[in-house]
């Protein structure tokens, strides 16, 4: 939940770290801090809100520094305060340490420290660390290094530290446990950061970390070790995003690129998915024929937009491979006993593959006997590497907190699991599934229409800018997609949007409905339940009551009784979803810039939720 960076080198540490902390303010922006090393002492200044607050207090004469760390936080312990801002320093004033995620035994640790005579400034957890990490490293003869293996011994929970040190300020020590960390390996020059966007300009070397490993940079290079001091190796990888894919490409907001995105999201992340003989491939799977017939149930876990991505895949899954899924909200899965054990494939979704709530489910379905596969968007991060296999989704970095790239891309990723597990079970032949990856391969070109003729829908959007409610319905697979569209409503205008099975309507939620209530009804494609028809009757149900209806509905479908209607291309029921989600964004995009949100970076909100 909050942006950590680190560097060391022969550069005034100005320049990439606060860079850095502007790369990662989507992590979180109740307030940044910076601490670097002078050579003689630490500057350290922190500041509540966003990184310009800090950087509008910094002096115009900057001292000569070359090394430092930088954080920018998303509040869990302590209000966004100054005081709270990280860094938090020992009470000589010489070392000082940023912190991602929750220090669960920080009230007995603290406790612990001031009975020793340490002077608390804070209400934070992190600053036990700090007072903690002094007092270890004057154990250890000044080694920051060895301090930190004693301090992590002695800490429950999950987090990311960096520290630093007046007395050795090209020094800085790292460590992460259930918290992302990855170093970035420069000509002289070392970084630390909780993802690569916050080095990228500098370096495309990366250094991955896991559980409990404590690193060391320094201009030199890059030390890790296990809690026992002993030496590790470097697990190094090509970064293959580039600078200017996390820039917003001209676009008004990251969002809107990201939007704009997807047609390319899409097609990447179907691209050589069907071999010439029409056989699905995907090796990362790394489950055998036998292993994939022998699922007997599918667990398909996520939070928010993802969770969605998993309901609507339930819908395809279940066709294709004829398996049960169960789609669970990730933070309610582990503590209802769920029926889980070795015949059970968990998919576990997820864009930053940092959700805390989905990897404690993660884990509990591992501990269980599950086979675990990732669908996720972000390489080498925690959710794939604690996972058996990982399936990436290829839609480059999603910066906006409001997710939507990754959705879609979510969705045709799962969808070709479904296929893959099709094919190997025999439900699907292989004519039906080369027909239906064909299918999908035009979905981008599909997106693309939507995207090329959006303008009547942004000019529609400013005539409901003023309405506090807005109702989504959708039917069948088209359900998921209302609720995604309140989702995303929610959380960029701060409109109270709810999404509602059509058919739930008349057992109670209709009773919403006024003269004016604002109700946006996604038509399904035709199909042989015949589901168009009843959401048309839906539409005259509330229109009948004073709704004002907006209709997304496939090119050629008869609509009575809306306001406005959206069209959209038509593809068959289990694609739809993919085509009907995009007015659903631009709507919510475009009635928050008109509010004058946050569309970006959403009060309360952060891209990356690493704590439960
Ligand atoms: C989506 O718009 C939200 N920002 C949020 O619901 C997000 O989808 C959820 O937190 C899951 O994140 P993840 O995909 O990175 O695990």
């Amino acid at each position: 939940m909050c942006g950590i960076v680190g560097y060391t080198g022969p550069q005034s540490a100005f320049t990439p770290i606060v860079e850095g902390l502007r790369r990662l303010e989507y992590r979180g922006y109740d307030s940044a801090g910076i601490a670097l090393g002078t050579g003689t002492s630490l500057f350290v200044e922190k500041r509540a809100g966003k990184l310009a607050n800090l950087e509008g207090a910094l002096p115009a004469n900057l001292p000569t520094v070359h090394s430092g760390i930088g954080h920018t936080r998303w509040a869990t312990h302590g209000g966004p305060t100054d005081r709270n801002a990280h860094p938090h320093l020992d009470n000589e004033g010489k070392l000082a340490v940023i912190h991602n995620g929750i220090i669960e035994n920080y009230s007995e640790l603290k406790a612990e420290l001031e009975k020793r005579g340490h002077k608390f400034e804070s209400e934070t957890d992190t600053e036990s660390v700090a007072h903690l990490l002094s007092e270890l490293r004057k154990e250890h003869g000044g080694d920051l290094t060895a301090a930190m293996r004693a301090a992590v011994r002695r800490l429950r929970g999950s987090f990311t530290l960096l520290a630093i040190h007046a007395d050795a300020p090209q020094t800085i020590v790292g460590v992460r446990r259930n918290s992302p960390l990855v170093a970035g390996l420069g000509k002289g020059e070392n970084f630390l950061a909780s993802d690569v966007a916050a080095f990228i300009d500098y370096t495309k070397r990366a250094v991955e970390l896991g559980q409990d490993e404590v690193v060391t940079i320094s201009p030199e290079g890059i030390a890790i070790c296990d809690l026992d001091g002993k030496a590790l190796p470097l697990k190094e990888y090509e970064i293959t995003w580039d600078a200017a894919a996390a820039q917003k490409g001209g676009f008004a907001h990251f969002m809107l690129k990201e939007i704009f995105d997807q047609p390319k999201a899409i097609a990447d992340t179907l691209i050589g998915r069907l071999s010439d003989n029409d056989q699905v491939l995907l090796d990362e799977l790394h489950m055998s024929d036998d292993e994939i017939k022998k699922i007997k149930r599918i667990s398909v876990i996520a939070c928010g937009t993802a969770y969605h991505a998993g309901m609507v895949a339930k819908y395809a899954i279940e066709k294709w491979a004829k398996v049960p899924v169960d789609v669970e909200i990730a933070s309610e899965y582990r503590y209802r006993d769920p029926i889980v054990d070795k015949d059970s494939l968990v998919i576990a979704i997820s864009q930053s593959g940092e959700t805390m709530d989905l990897l404690m489910a993660v884990r509990h379905a591992k501990a269980a006997g599950a086979r675990v596969l990732a669908v996720c968007n972000t390489n080498s991060s925690t959710i794939p590497r604690e996972s058996d296999a990982v399936l990436y989704t290829h839609a480059g970095p999603e910066i906006a907190v409001a997710s939507t790239k990754a959705f879609l891309t979510q969705i045709v990723a799962v969808y070709l699991i479904g296929l893959k597990l099709g094919q190997v079970r025999g439900t699907l032949t292989d004519a039906q599934v080369k027909s239906l990856y064909n299918e999908m391969l035009e979905l981008p070109g599909q997106v693309e229409q939507i995207l090329e003729t959006i303008e009547p829908l942004r000019e529609l959007t400013r005539k409901f800018v003023k309405n506090n409610t807005v109702l989504f319905l959708g039917r069948g697979i088209e359900y998921p997609v209302a609720l995604e569209g309140a989702l995303k409503l929610k959380e960029l205008a701060y409109i109270h949007a709810e999404g509602f099975a059509g058919g739930e309507l008349k057992h109670g939620p209709i009773a919403l409905i006024e003269e004016g209530t604002a109700v946006i009804a996604i038509l399904p494609t035709k199909d042989e339940h015949a589901l168009d028809e009843k959401m048309l009757s839906n539409i005259q149900e509330v229109k009948a009551r004073g709704a004002r209806v907006v209709v997304i509905a496939p090119e050629g479908a008869e609509v009575i009784g809306a306001e406005h209607i959206i069209r959209i291309p038509v593809a068959s029921p289990l694609f739809q979803p993919v085509l009907a989600t995009v007015p659903l964004q631009v709507f919510a995009y475009e009635i928050a810039v008109a509010r004058g949100t946050d569309v970006d970076q959403p009060r309360n909100l952060a891209k990356s939720v690493t704590v439960e």
